[in-house]
């Protein structure tokens, strides 16, 4: 059973007994792991049910970690990304060092790290004095959870959840690689890619769509945090909708058809807000047994729409129209 509470010092005592502890992030909550543990980590895995390809991203509170965990030579640009965006919603892949447990990379010789900016999963970080492994807290392919009630419905096999309310950023981090002497944004997040090529002029979006044989970065799975009820997203909503329809509106200034269930993303279409409000808005869809179907309006494609789009497209993958 899940045990849901604010004690840090009972979360870090579990991680190092080498249990599974949710807790929250700025972007979502994780399901954290002594990462330098390959039974623990395992029990992500199970308690996911995530494929053994996804890689875990690590976290760390303190910038000493990064020379334990990397290979050397450490990239440079390492150190001017850290200095940038952490700490922050931003996971830099880069080769490991052997103390990584090959579980945690899937066997892979690069990880994930970053450095969360919420207070209370630094400080959770330190009690433990562990890197943790920490991948969103949901089971595999679902939505990504922004409160520990989240985590509570999905996940049963979580030896305690670390309740800080709801998360602030609301979609994950943003994953950057820095492997084969280019940089490449694995997966779009809170931190644009205008803001990272000022301080790395030729970062690119990765192109990469690719089937599960091949994957740079699982998260490119084309369907992921999907609810359990068809999403479709429109541009323009259809002028009306039955009663056992959702309409999620980026605000109050969208053109709505009138229904029975309508929730608004943010104030006035607000982006970041937008983002924050995102995966919560499609956890009460879920949980509301009056909707069958969501259908969520697109946003502009620039800043962190881009990563906000990104997850409705997976979301919402198989209804896409060819
Ligand atoms: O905001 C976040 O990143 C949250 C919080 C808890 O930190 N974590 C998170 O983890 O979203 P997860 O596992 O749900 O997503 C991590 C993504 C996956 O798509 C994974 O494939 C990719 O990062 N990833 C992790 N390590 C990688 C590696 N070594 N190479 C390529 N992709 C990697
Ligand atoms: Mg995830």
């Amino acid at each position: 059973m899940n045990k849901t509470g604010t004690n840090i010092n009972y979360a870090a005592q579990c991680l190092r007994e080498g249990k599974l502890v949710a807790f929250p992030t700025e972007t979502v909550y994780g399901l954290g792991a002594n990462a330098l543990d390959p039974i623990a980590v395992a029990k992500i895995f199970a308690a996911k049910k995530r494929p053994s390809f996804d890689p875990l991203i690590v976290h760390i509170a303190h910038l000493d970690e990064i020379e334990r965990l990397l290979t050397n030579p450490i990239d440079e640009r390492v150190f001017q990304l850290v200095k940038a965006f952490w700490p922050g919603p931003l996971t830099i892949v880069h080769k490991k060092s052997d103390l990584i447990p090959d579980i945690v990379t899937s066997g892979g010789l690069t990880v994930g790290i970053r450095m969360p900016s919420h207070p209370l999963a630094l400080e959770l970080i330190e009690a433990t004095g562990l890197p943790l492994a920490a991948p969103s807290a949901n089971s595999f392919g679902q939505l990504s959870p922004t409160t520990a009630a989240h985590v509570a419905k999905q996940l049963k096999d979580v030896d305690f959840i670390l309740d800080g309310g709801a998360t602030q950023i609301g979609i994950e981090s943003t994953v950057i690689s820095l492997q084969d002497g280019y940089v490449e944004i694995l997966r779009p997040g809170a931190i644009t890619l205008q803001q990272i090529s000022k301080i790395i002029p030729d970062v690119q979006m990765s192109s990469e769509y690719s089937n599960e044989n091949d994957l740079k970065s699982p998260g490119l799975l084309k369907s992921h945090y999907s609810p359990r009820k068809p999403v479709y997203l429109h541009a323009v909503f259809p002028e009306s909708v039955d009663d056992r329809t959702a309409v999620i509106a980026s605000s109050p200034f969208s053109k709505i058809p009138s229904c029975k269930h309508i929730h608004y993303l943010s104030k006035d279409g607000n982006l970041i807000e937008v983002a924050a409000n995102l995966f919560s808005a499609m956890h009460q869809m879920e949980e509301n047994d009056a909707v069958d179907i969501m259908l969520i309006e697109s946003v502009p494609e620039i800043s962190i729409g881009i990563a906000i789009m990104d997850r409705l497209r997976k979301a919402a993958f198989q209804y896409l129209p060819d």
